[in-house]
């Protein structure tokens, strides 16, 4: 459902809206709930992983619920997405996940999807709504190039699982590159018209900490349309539901989305902040400058303390990454330590 026709919240935000300096509108929060991934995937991770976090560095469950039952309540966040690393590492996500389903929220979760087999039953059961499975490559060989993991097989059967137990919509992230998947393009729509689930073909962002991107590797919006719309034609777009752009198959077989989080920046209408899984607030992605929530947190504030640091947060936020730009610059951690 597009984010403007969701049923309003029943909740009156009591502190008003969270707007920036832009007249943006903050309703979505990325939850972090780990930095930790039982996958290595090339861009996000070197091979032996990174410095882990401190077990009693990471949110409690009871301090990510407080904190997201204030923003629900204050500014009327409507939409709760879990992240990573994997947040299905986390021990007894599906306690969160029961902890924040009575907030009137779209709750959500992205995963790499290894796990649901086991999980998915569970999460759904707990109040989990949508959920969005990261995959590559469809070539077992190449995805465990990508994720030095032999895992192809549990994800897609995680993916079956998910469609089993309910979760609704199921959606599967492509992130594309060139010379390294850009083959694969018309498999995964395939794939996604064959499974009845949404493939979101995403551009490749300069995130990772080590060299992998290039504006060369980056396989624009259009060039991902072109090869799909060339084997199963695509209506031109009939909804833009930022950041993704949603395409329909002329024939009816389903649709797919693109991120074109590179050539066409949705900055301008971005609606996210994030919580990393050690208690930061940040204002984006790129954001070069953290809030500490968590020492607020520990320190005893009270609501009002918590709900300042937000919109002290949300005020300073900027215009946009300017991916591009000479003066664009990388975040100093990975999207597993920030959350996807
Ligand atoms: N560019 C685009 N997407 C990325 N992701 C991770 N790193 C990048 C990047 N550099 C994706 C993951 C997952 C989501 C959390 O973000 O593949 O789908
Ligand atoms: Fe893990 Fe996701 Fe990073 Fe891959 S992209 S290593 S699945 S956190």
């Amino acid at each position: 459902m597009r984010r403007s026709d969701r049923p309003p919240s029943t909740l009156v935000p009591v502190g008003g809206e969270l707007m920036d300096g832009f007249g943006r509108v903050h309703r979505d929060l990325r939850i972090s709930v780990t930095d930790r991934c039982n996958f290595r995937c090339r861009y996000c991770m070197p091979a032996e992983g990174l410095e882990w976090l401190p077990r009693d560095g990471l949110l409690s469950f009871e301090e990510i619920s407080r904190v997201a039952s204030l923003v629900v309540e204050r500014f009327g966040i409507r939409s709760i997405r879990l992240t990573g690393g994997e947040p299905t590492v986390r021990a007894k996500l599906p306690d969160l996940v029961r902890l924040l389903s009575p907030l009137p929220v779209d709750l959500a979760l992205t995963t790499n999807g290894a796990t649901l087999r086991l999980l998915a039953a569970e999460l759904a059961e707990a109040g989990l709504g949508r959920i969005n499975v990261s995959l590559d490559s469809l070539r077992r060989d190449r995805f465990e190039e990508l994720t030095l993991r032999d895992g192809l097989a549990r994800v897609l059967d995680g993916i079956e699982a998910a469609l089993a137990a309910g979760l609704s919509p199921v959606k599967v992230n492509v992130v594309v590159m060139r010379g390294v998947n850009d083959d694969e393009l018309v498999d995964f729509a395939r794939f996604g018209r064959e499974l009845g689930v949404t493939v979101r073909f995403i551009e490749f962002m300069p995130l990772d900490a080590d060299e992998a991107w290039s504006e060369a590797a980056v396989v624009s919006q259009e060039e991902i349309l072109a090869t799909i719309g060339a084997v199963y034609p695509l209506e031109p777009p009939a909804r833009s539901n930022a950041p993704a752009t949603r395409f329909r198959y002329m024939d009816g077989g389903g649709e797919i989305g693109v991120v074109a989080s590179v050539t066409q920046s949705f900055c301008d209408s971005c609606d996210r902040i994030r919580l990393t899984a050690d208690g930061q607030f940040r204002n984006c992605l790129f954001a070069t400058k953290e809030f500490d929530l968590r020492g607020l947190l520990r320190s005893g504030a009270s609501d009002d303390e918590v709900a300042d640091l937000v919109e002290r947060a949300v005020a300073a936020k900027w215009a946009g990454h300017g991916i591009g730009r000479v003066d664009f610059i990388r975040p100093a951690r990975s999207m597993s330590q920030i959350g996807g």
